[in-house]
């Protein structure tokens, strides 16, 4: 069988020498059973999105398909828990999912799905085509199945009691306790977890791709990609190489899926990755009668692919060899740009447990479209995990796109409204009389940094692209600034022309710029300035275009987020503070009165490591004055600073309190005997504090002493490498 995509170079964009290569994006199909979330977001549509946005205006013809994966097990399960049929489910969270990706202006040429007629045709022609060339073994295997709901159970769906660890809700792919993969067949008294009931075993015949047959073609594809992927994308494609490559099961014994169309397999349809990734062919083929022109087209089409990692060996193996076994001549990846994943303030998104920004969130949160988008493009999580966090949030939105972004367009606009009466200057007005047509003459290294805007871009690196975007706003801030046109306006004219000419181009080539991550803004920037959106195009950055062109009054690009809002998004999408978060640290209290307003407390002075704090604390119905004066005590000293009955207090010490044997409250200092400025850590994680946080972020953490040892969100902490142990309570809650 031949190669099929021998000329996938990256240095292959041009067919000829001159046209552009078409490009055809993918991002990966959805499942459609579940609201997605901003990490779902991100790792797909989000960054085709835009790609497929850059690819247009560099002049690219350009196809970007995506689509709902609608089939399987999941979605049978979610119909039977919400009592409608597996179409219902799909029909309904195929709306979800187009809603959410039209409000974050995804521009999808076409968002389908996979339950239609042309998917099944193709789907079943691409498995005859596998099955005539004996790609394709039939064999019986033994299945847990569920007698009362009467379906075989995948992996997942059964529970019991680990074999390892003996922790009784593992699940029969793997326990969530000890890690270990299992197969359902080892876990003791294992249960459907769909009726509860014992499953039991039953034999089944299924059909296998013969990957080890296809493995010489896949491998040697996946080697001529070696230096077109990322380094780990091609890493997770040969470590499947290297392993070797065993036959997969391609069918299942379920309803809601693609029929299996061979004789003896009437009950069974195709496992849902056997089918969702022909989704991107079908779904174009339901829109473009044209469709081979882009699906079996290798020389000439260019295929980008966007996904999350845990996509990337079906993408980089299964599919392809999965096509190649058809021994048609189909376009296969050139690119493959996968992320690693987007956590939650630390944590996991979870639907179930409340927590994390889901798209209807984003929707009904009143922050705009772009401003999701800056943050999740600026934080993709492209070489390492990343986390949301709703203070990196508001951070970014004031500090990048509203004082810096923001600005420039602001002040640029402004100035030119106020002086020049609306009418960008000509810079050949006066003395500035040479022949200056690029920005770049103005502005040395200018048209450099927009080729490597470009390049990034061009490798899918879409984080630092923007990176450097926002860089050029900056930089431009800087040369408004240093530039002084309020001061130039009185003393030269002339060259108050020339910068305000360069400065409204600069904002003319931002709004190109920004097309692809903040399409909203970009429009914006046109209209202020007045400019035919068809004159959005890469070719047109660097030139200077604008002079005695009348542009209109400003308008404000972003608006800013106050705190008090920031700490309503937290309490509602349940942002967690994690120990990483609290700075700890031991010192020393030099000073104590009574406090004159408050019989139970002492206003205090505490040596720490680096500085004096004062301290308001609770501890007169405990100790005396002398009995403190000179004691190490543990404070928290990145808590909120507060006032306390007039007293201010810039931190919080930490003590332990239980009952004594009269059912009286007794307390005990924590971190006595250690000296003053030792920190605080926590078993198994790296500090970093926050600026600030909040008392309840501090007992949302659940601080308290167990065994002796203080525990704070359930770690272990530490201080000088051993744990921070009590005297004498050794369990109760930490104030
Ligand atoms: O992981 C997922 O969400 C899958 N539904 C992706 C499928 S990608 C493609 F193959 F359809
Ligand atoms: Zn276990």
């Amino acid at each position: 069988m031949a190669l099929n995509n021998p000329s996938n170079k990256p240095e292959d964009d041009k067919i000829n020498n001159n046209i552009k290569k078409p490009r055809l994006i993918t991002s990966a199909l959805p499942y459609v059973n579940n609201v997605p979330h901003l990490g779902n977001i991100i790792g797909s549509v989000l960054s085709a999105d835009v790609f497929a946005r850059y690819c247009r205006i560099a002049g690219y013809k350009t196809l970007y398909i995506c689509g709902t994966d609608e089939y399987g097990t999941a979605t049978e399960i979610k119909a039977r828990e919400e009592h409608v049929s597996p179409k219902q489910i799909c029909d309904k969270y195929h709306q979800i999912h187009k809603q959410v990706y039209d409000w974050f202006n995804i521009s999808f040429d076409y968002f389908g799905r996979t339950s239609t007629e042309n998917h099944t045709k193709i789907t079943q022609d691409i498995f005859w085509k596998l099955y005539h060339n004996g790609y394709i073994i039939e064999e019986e295997i033994e299945q847990f199945y569920d007698p009362e709901a009467k379906i075989f159970l995948a992996d997942r769906y059964i529970e019991g009691t680990c074999p390892h660890c003996n922790y009784d809700n593992a699940r029969g792919d793997q326990c969530d306790k000890c890690g270990k993969l299992l197969n359902p067949l080892d876990l003791i008294n294992p249960k459907s977890k769909i009726t509860g009931v014992k499953p039991i075993l039953k034999k089944t015949k299924h059909l296998f791709l013969d990957l080890e047959k296809l493995q010489p073609v896949v491998e040697k594809w996946v080697e001529s990609m070696h230096n077109t992927w990322s380094e780990n994308t091609y890493n997770i494609a040969k470590s499947w190489i290297n392993i070797g490559l065993k036959k997969r099961s391609i069918t299942r014994d379920l309803k809601w899926g693609v029929p299996v169309p061979l004789e003896g397999f009437e009950d069974k349809v195709f496992y849902v990755w056997f089918d969702a990734p022909i989704g991107y062919i079908s779904i174009t083929a339901d829109n473009l009668d044209n469709w081979k022109e882009w699906w079996e087209n290798p020389n000439n089409v260019n295929l980008y692919q966007f996904m999350g990692k845990d996509n990337v060996p079906f993408h980089t193996v299964i599919f392809p060899a999965t096509l190649m076994g058809t021994n048609q001549n189909w376009t296969l990846a050139r690119t493959i740009s996968a992320t690693e994943y987007l956590n939650y303030e630390g944590g996991k998104f979870s639907k179930s447990r409340g927590t994390g920004v889901f798209g209807t969130d984003a929707i009904n949160s009143g922050i705009p479209a772009d401003v999701w988008r800056y943050y999740l493009l600026i934080n993709r999580p492209e070489k390492s995990d990343t986390d949301f966090k709703w203070d990196d949030f508001s951070d970014k939105l004031n500090n990048e796109l509203v004082a810096n972004l923001g600005n420039l367009v602001n002040r640029t606009v402004t100035f030119l409204n106020r002086y020049f009466d609306g009418i960008v200057p000509n810079l050949n007005s006066k003395k500035d009389n040479q022949k200056i047509e690029h920005i770049n003459d103005i502005i040395p290294g200018y048209k450099q940094h927009i080729s490597e805007i470009e390049e990034l871009l061009e490798d899918t690196k879409l984080k630092e692209a923007l990176r450097k975007i926002m860089e050029i706003s900056s930089l431009e801030n800087k040369y408004f600034q240093d530039s002084a046109p309020w001061k130039l306006i009185k003393q030269d004219k002339s060259r108050a022309n020339t910068v305000l000419c360069v400065l409204a181009n600069i904002v003319k080539d931002l709004g190109i710029l920004t097309y692809p991550y903040l399409p909203d803004t970009s429009d914006k920037i046109f209209d202020i300035l007045n400019i035919d959106k068809k004159n959005r195009t890469w070719d047109n950055l660097n030139e200077i275009s604008l002079a005695n062109h009348k542009i209109n009054k400003p308008k404000l690009l972003f608006k800013k987020i106050e705190e008090k809002q920031i700490e309503q998004f937290k309490k509602k999408f349940g942002s967690k503070a994690t120990p990483a978060d609290l700075d700890i640290e031991i010192g020393e209290i030099i000073e104590i009165k009574r406090h004159p307003n408050a019989d139970k407390l002492y206003v205090e002075k505490v040596k720490l490591g680096d500085k004096i704090i004062d301290l308001v604390s609770g501890l007169v119905p405990f100790f005396k004055e002398d009995e403190l004066l000179h004691r190490h005590i543990m404070i928290i000293r990145n808590l909120k600073k507060a006032k306390i009955r007039g007293a201010p207090s810039e931190g919080m010490l930490l003590a332990v309190e239980a009952k004594d044997e009269n059912g009286n409250p007794k307390l005990e200092l924590l971190g006595e005997d250690l000296p003053v400025g030792t920190k605080i850590a926590f078993e198994g994680i790296k500090q970093k504090p926050k600026d600030v946080i909040t008392i309840d972020e501090l007992f949302s953490l659940k601080p308290h002493v167990k065994n002796g040892n203080l525990i704070i969100g359930g770690k272990l902490a530490i201080a000088n490498g051993k744990y921070v142990q009590t005297k004498h309570i050794k369990d109760g809650d930490v104030y």
